[in-house]
């Protein structure tokens, strides 16, 4: 392709902002977004470059490439890429059902009672029982004493997301994993860059899932990521994702005349010992198609090489608000990562612990001021109605509060010291108010 392409593109379509904000930040007038993409014109021409030249639409060599430089990011061995983040916690759970892995069908996984939907919906959209467990109000994180609690001789696995990237207790969940013989299954996809004493989130589970959403630390615009070190969970993982086939080249290998296998054509099916069968047409798990587009793999690899940097700004702004709001500790409670954690926030969350004024009115204010806020996400997902018929949310008394009283700020890389005094000056003002 002609290099000046990437000029032209810098030339015609420079980016300016995000979300067609204007470049000059305009104090109550310009929106300040909870979150957004670290994004540049490096994306567009890979992206580009890929579809062009590449010589797949959907996953190819890029996503080939990505899912191999993330895997060496989260310290796992092997990764299959997703076409979101959901779709990734589908496929962990769904792993567990294959009769080449576990071949369970009726089991118990714990899990935090408050928190994103698609956490949750995997496990009961298997078959699975979800065992609720509260959180804690410190972290928002579950509440590993009704773990240990709870825990039934049913219950063969453990699922849950790291809070806005923070991480419980690692050693002490490690442990109980370790005793009552759990499978960890990690969601990591508000944690990616966050570390537990030098050990990436995401290394931890028997199977990890990310997002690659735009909200999130990188994008893909959608995307994400299962990610494991037992090459035949990922043989499963793979073949569910791909329509449940048997045959498992990818990237390159998807073009050798005879597979990676090197007999492709052969005698596949036990009962039909007569019939030459091409490998790509055995299906070996009941599957969905939830591949990504290989330009989207294209612009993971450039994102990848961002991280490094989005934590430490991530990190920065985290610290910019702590300081800010550690001067009200009888108005809010603000979460305090583990001395064994080093978090790349997604979000700053605060709950509202003052009876002067409510979360409602607060985030209102700051609404009204063009600070975005977000929930955290579902809260007690037994309020829902998709959720409510699993039991009483009351039964869940921290999960109660932080639906009423918790939100986010946002920490995204894009945010300037401008838009952090700004916030906190709106802040002191609807404080001083009350
Ligand atoms: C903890 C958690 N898990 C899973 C998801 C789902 O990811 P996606 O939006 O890519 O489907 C999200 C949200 O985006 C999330 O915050």
């Amino acid at each position: 392709m002609d290099p000046d392409i990437l000029n032209l593109i810098k030339k015609h379509w420079p980016i300016k902002s995000l979300y067609g904000l204007p470049e000059k930040f305009v104090p109550g007038k310009t929106v300040i977004p909870y979150s957004g993409p670290v994004w540049s014109e490096e994306e567009i021409y890979e992206a580009i470059h890929t579809l062009l030249e590449g010589k797949w639409l959907t996953s190819g060599e890029k996503v080939r490439e990505f899912e191999k430089d993330f895997s060496a990011k989260v310290g796992q061995q092997h990764s299959v890429m997703t076409n979101s983040g959901s779709s990734a916690n589908l496929l962990m759970v769904a792993a567990l059902r294959s009769k080449r892995l576990f071949g369970f069908t009726d089991i118990a996984v714990v899990t935090p009672v408050a928190g994103f939907p698609t956490t949750v919906a995997p496990i009961l959209q298997n078959g699975f029982t979800p065992l609720f467990v509260d959180i804690e109000l410190k972290t928002l994180n579950l509440d590993l004493d009704q773990v240990e609690a709870k825990l039934t001789p049913k219950t063969k696995a453990i699922m849950f997301a790291h809070v806005l990237g923070n991480p419980p207790d690692m050693d002490r969940l490690l442990e109980i994993c370790h005793r009552r013989d759990l499978l960890f299954l990690e969601d990591t996809c508000d944690a990616l860059g966050s570390s537990w004493h030098g050990t990436p989130l995401g290394g931890f589970g028997k199977l990890s899932t990310c997002s690659f959403y735009p909200a999130h630390h990188i994008t893909t615009g959608e995307g994400g990521m299962v990610s494991t070190s037992d090459e035949n969970i990922e043989r499963v993982v793979r073949s569910l994702c791909w329509w449940g086939r048997d045959c498992y080249c990818v990237g390159k290998a998807n073009l050798l005349e005879n597979g990676t296998c090197g007999k492709r054509f052969d005698r596949w099916l036990p009962e039909l010992p007569d019939l030459t069968i091409d490998h790509k047409y055995v299906f070996t798990e009941m599957g969905y198609n939830l591949k990504p587009l290989d330009l989207q793999g294209a612009i993971g690899l450039v994102q990848l090489k961002k991280l490094d940097w989005i934590h430490k700004q991530r990190k920065a702004h985290y610290e910019g608000y702590r300081a800010f709001f550690s001067r009200y500790p009888d108005l809010f409670r603000i979460a305090e990562p583990h001395p064994k954690a080093d978090v790349s926030w997604f979000g700053f969350p605060i709950t509202v612990t003052t009876d002067k004024f409510t979360k409602d009115e607060l985030t209102r204010f700051l609404e009204n001021a063009k600070v975005q806020t977000r929930n955290y996400f579902a809260g007690n997902l037994l309020f829902h109605p998709a959720y409510s018929h699993l039991g009483n949310p009351h039964d869940y008394p921290n999960a109660v509060t932080v639906t009423k009283s918790t939100f986010f700020l946002g920490v995204s890389p894009n945010l300037t010291t401008e838009q952090m005094e700004y916030v906190q000056s709106k802040l002191a003002e609807f404080i001083a108010a009350h």
